[in-house]
């Protein structure tokens, strides 16, 4: 059995959180292990949950579009969430539920060992920069430990707010001249440390 689908299987016999009483389906996250870039976005929504996989709904329809805009499908990358299981009316994840999944979607990373992750919505930017504003560091890319790490609005956010639309298809554009020229991008030493946070 693959690494991730060990971890897959862990995620589904989890209950490690009060989301693990109201899920059909733990919604580990899909792809293949050797991907070049990995998409985090925030949680299952209803269609997820239903149906077991990452970013089914209205906002995974436009994140196929958007991956289209560059070239890839979504078989071409990995895609997963900050929490692996539904919060009750799609509510945002508490700070317990985030860190009772933290295991899971680090070891996700250390398995795949992208060569860029990008965070799709506040929350999964909340986990490799703390205490930044989206507003504020959204399309600059930072390299940590060797990784590209790129926020990005959430596509739901420009689904419901259609000037953002543009605004995360630039961002979008950007991720394939990134990875061809990631020497040149700079590394950042220490991003959990708040002070970094001056440099955004
Ligand atoms: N679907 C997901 O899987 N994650 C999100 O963050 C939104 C929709």
């Amino acid at each position: 059995m693959s690494l991730l689908t060990e971890l897959h299987e862990e995620v589904a016999n989890c209950q490690d959180c009060v989301l693990a009483q109201g899920r059909k389906n733990s919604v580990p996250g899909e792809g293949p292990e050797n991907a070049e870039i990995v998409f985090i976005g925030e949680g299952p929504g209803f269609h997820e949950d239903q149906q077991g996989r990452p970013f089914v709904g209205a906002a995974g329809n436009l994140l196929e579009e958007l991956l289209e805009s560059i070239g890839l499908r979504r078989e071409d990358v990995y895609i997963c969430n900050v929490i692996k299981c539904r919060a009750p009316g799609n509510r945002d994840p508490l700070p317990e539920e985030i860190e009772a999944c933290k295991k899971f979607l680090d070891r996700q990373v250390e398995i795949i060992s992208p060569r860029m992750i990008v965070t799709l919505g506040r929350f999964s930017m909340e986990r490799y920069f703390p205490g930044a504003k989206i507003s504020q560091i959204h399309g600059q890319p930072r390299k940590i430990g060797g990784i590209i790490h790129y926020p990005m609005y959430h596509p739901a956010a420009a689904l419901h707010q259609p000037k953002w639309r543009q605004v995360v298809k630039d961002d979008m554009s950007r991720i394939p001249q990134l990875l061809a020229q990631s020497d040149s991008i700079a590394e950042v030493d220490l991003p959990q440390d708040t002070e970094q946070l001056s440099l955004f």
